[in-house]
């Protein structure tokens, strides 16, 4: 499952590995942006594998962002009541973030995510070759995520991504392999101490997203990239919280400059919110 650029990009290799490893592989595309986690996306894709005949020993893999894992993670969790899924993500974002930890879903006209489920990919591969394509934006985006993980987790990391910020936005290929692993370390240890987010753990890994969907829901959702109200709202966070005397201005001002450096938001003023 895939959207139509990335499709187009990468599709063409890996269902070639896939057919040369003796499998029968069936290509389905869905339209590009948020808007397509939904409900009806879900049943086309349930038509569609229906059609090619997919039965509990088929996989599902998604091949492209976030909204491509969550969607196809969704209808894979729930078509004959769960086949197998694979991720394969294509931004740094996703990389880092939306492919590990099993939550998968959909939107629906009340809100985002109210439908899916926690469902664990048996593998996620994440092929360092598909960033070179990625728009300088995206890239952005994800690091959002990155230096989320610095703060919620290891300050030592933190210190890692302000001495290699530019090597990160010139896509440095070894500080990229390290920091997509790292991070995804980081997520996988929280995730398995707290899979369902029952006992607040994996709940750490929303710093920052009460003031970026409070953003993302005023914008329209299609104004900013996920990843850059994520940096708006671990700077907003970090100064509420020095406002209110749970953390000092200087870290606030040090996540303020990582941000910045970055090329992400910092200022909501500059924004011009409705
Ligand atoms: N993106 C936050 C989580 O997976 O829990």
């Amino acid at each position: 499952v895939t959207v139509p650029a990335v499709g187009r990009r990468h599709a063409a290799p890996l269902v070639r590995s896939l057919r040369g490893a003796g499998l029968r592989v069936h290509r389905f595309t869905v339209p590009d942006g948020d808007a397509t986690k939904n409900l009806r996306q879900v049943k086309r894709l349930y038509d569609g594998f229906l059609e090619k005949g997919l039965d509990r020993s088929s996989a599902v893999v998604a091949l492209g962002g976030g909204m491509v894992g969550d969607l196809a993670g969704f209808a894979a969790a729930s078509f004959l009541r769960g086949i197998a899924f694979v991720q394969v993500p294509t931004t740094l974002l996703a990389m880092v973030d939306a492919s590990v930890g099993g939550k998968v879903g959909v939107n629906l006209a009340q809100g985002k995510n109210l439908v899916g489920a926690f469902y664990q990919p048996q593998l996620v591969l994440c092929d360092l070759d598909t960033l070179k394509t990625l728009p300088n934006r995206e890239l952005r985006a994800g690091l959002a995520e990155v230096i989320k993980y610095g703060v919620i987790l290891d300050e030592e990391f933190f210190g890692y991504l302000e001495e290699h910020v530019e090597d990160l936005n010139q896509r440095d290929p070894e500080v990229l392999a390290d920091v997509v692993a790292r991070c995804c370390q980081l997520k996988a240890s929280v995730v398995e101490q707290d899979e369902r987010e029952t006992t607040g753990l994996r709940a750490v890994l929303n710093y920052g997203h009460t003031f970026c969907h409070a953003i993302e829901s005023v914008s329209g959702y299609d104004r900013l990239l996920h990843g850059e109200a994520v940096a708006l709202g671990m700077v907003l966070a970090a100064r509420y919280s020095a406002r209110h005397g749970d953390l000092s201005l200087t870290d606030a001002e040090r996540l303020t400059r990582a941000v910045d450096a970055a090329g992400l938001p910092s200022e909501i003023a500059a924004l011009q919110l409705p």
